[in-house]
């Protein structure tokens, strides 16, 4: 059985992304130190699956630590590295903080899987890696501008590390380039668990809905775009989740065109902030308490995929639309509050 080691196992993305592969028939195991999530994650994945999953709280900025891990663990065949800051306002105001961390980490990881000889790496981007784009739909060969955030940086930059190191080792890599993940696992037994005040859109919405947050912002409706408001490629973290183990397969298989295939992870269809806010009132029942607020800074106007290479070459079907992320997202902020 292949033994894939997850990154950032225990947050958003990679909880989700080790119920689908252990639904897959592979074994898994995670290092998260928990600095940005929980162990909650842990016993949600073993509900769904049955299966426990053995973490190491480390830190990858300590690389005798994860060592360590590659020490005891001989066979593992592929990585998923998750294990990242990913708060786009967070990084502009702590940038060392966000390129010790999300790079340091990297790189020990890459010096372990060049020692141990790991077959397969597989990279959790992001569309913030485009900037603002000049044409959109984004397909993966658009041009790659200037970072709007040291988080897109740190994004871009890991993406050049990896290529570069793809070309000294046996591993092939793959960068998936994510748009914006929404929603939860439909069993509600995980989601997402923002640390504190939430910042993304989807997580405002259901905790201004539930209550904990008294009124929520949009941030600026005097865009151009169709209402004003910016537009996104809101998609199902469930059907990221998938696209990582059939990227795994698809390594596995050898079908990787070069030594670092890229990805785009996005439905394909833009999204307003005030159509993500109608779908989300006509789902729930609940009508939000919102106003329109000033602009964020850092905002890219209008952004969503082109996802044909994903769709073809992975043999990716998504599964969930807008009103199916909006009602798992709204399903887990329910189940939170009955805890
Ligand atoms: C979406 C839209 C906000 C909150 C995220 C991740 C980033 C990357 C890409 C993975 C924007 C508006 C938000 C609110 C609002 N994902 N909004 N009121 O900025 O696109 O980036 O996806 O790598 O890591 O952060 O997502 O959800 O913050 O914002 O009007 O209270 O919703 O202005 O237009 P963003 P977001």
């Amino acid at each position: 059985m292949n033994k894939i080691l997850v990154t950032g196992g225990c947050g958003y993305i990679g909880s989700h992304t080790i119920v689908d592969l252990l639904e897959n028939g592979f074994d898994v195991i995670s290092i998260d130190d928990f600095s940005r999530s929980t162990d909650i994650a842990l016993a949600g994945i073993e509900k769904i699956t049955g299966k426990k999953i053995k973490n190491y709280a480390v830190d990858l900025k300590n690389f005798d630590a994860i060592h360590t891990v590659f020490q005891e663990n001989k066979n593992i065949s592929g990585i998923i590295h998750f294990a990242a800051y990913k708060a786009v306002g967070e990084s502009v105001e702590q940038p060392l903080n966000y390129y010790e961390n999300n790079l340091f980490g990297l790189i020990n990881l890459l010096k372990c899987v060049e020692e141990f000889k790991i077959p397969h790496f597989v990279f959790s981007s992001s569309c913030t890696v485009y900037g603002n784009p000049d044409a959109i739909p984004v397909t993966e060969n658009s041009p790659i501008k200037e970072a709007e955030s040291p988080y897109g940086a740190t994004k871009q930059m890991g993406e050049r590390i990896i290529k570069d190191f793809s070309f000294i080792v046996n591993t092939s890599c793959i960068l998936l380039r994510y748009f914006n993940p929404v929603g939860a696992h439909p069993t509600t037994y995980i989601g997402e668990l923002p640390l504190g005040k939430p910042m993304n859109l989807v997580p405002v919405i259901t905790q201004t809905a539930i209550g904990k947050i008294p009124k929520m912002y949009v941030h600026g409706n005097d865009y151009d775009t169709r209402d004003g408001s910016c537009i996104r490629d809101y998609i199902h973290v469930c059907d990221i989740a998938h696209a990582h183990t059939l990227g795994l397969q698809y390594l596995i298989e050898k079908k990787n065109q070069t030594r670092c295939d890229v990805f785009n992870l996005g439905t394909g269809n833009g999204v307003t902030v005030l159509e993500a806010i109608n779908t989300f009132e006509k789902i729930s029942g609940v009508a939000l308490n919102y106003e329109i607020g000033p602009r964020r800074a850092g905002d890219v106007v209008a952004i969503y995929a082109n996802n044909e290479l994903a769709v073809k070459k992975l043999n990716w079907e998504i599964k969930y639309n807008l009103e199916a992320m909006m009602k798992t997202a709204w399903d887990w902020e329910l189940k939170l509050k009955n805890e």
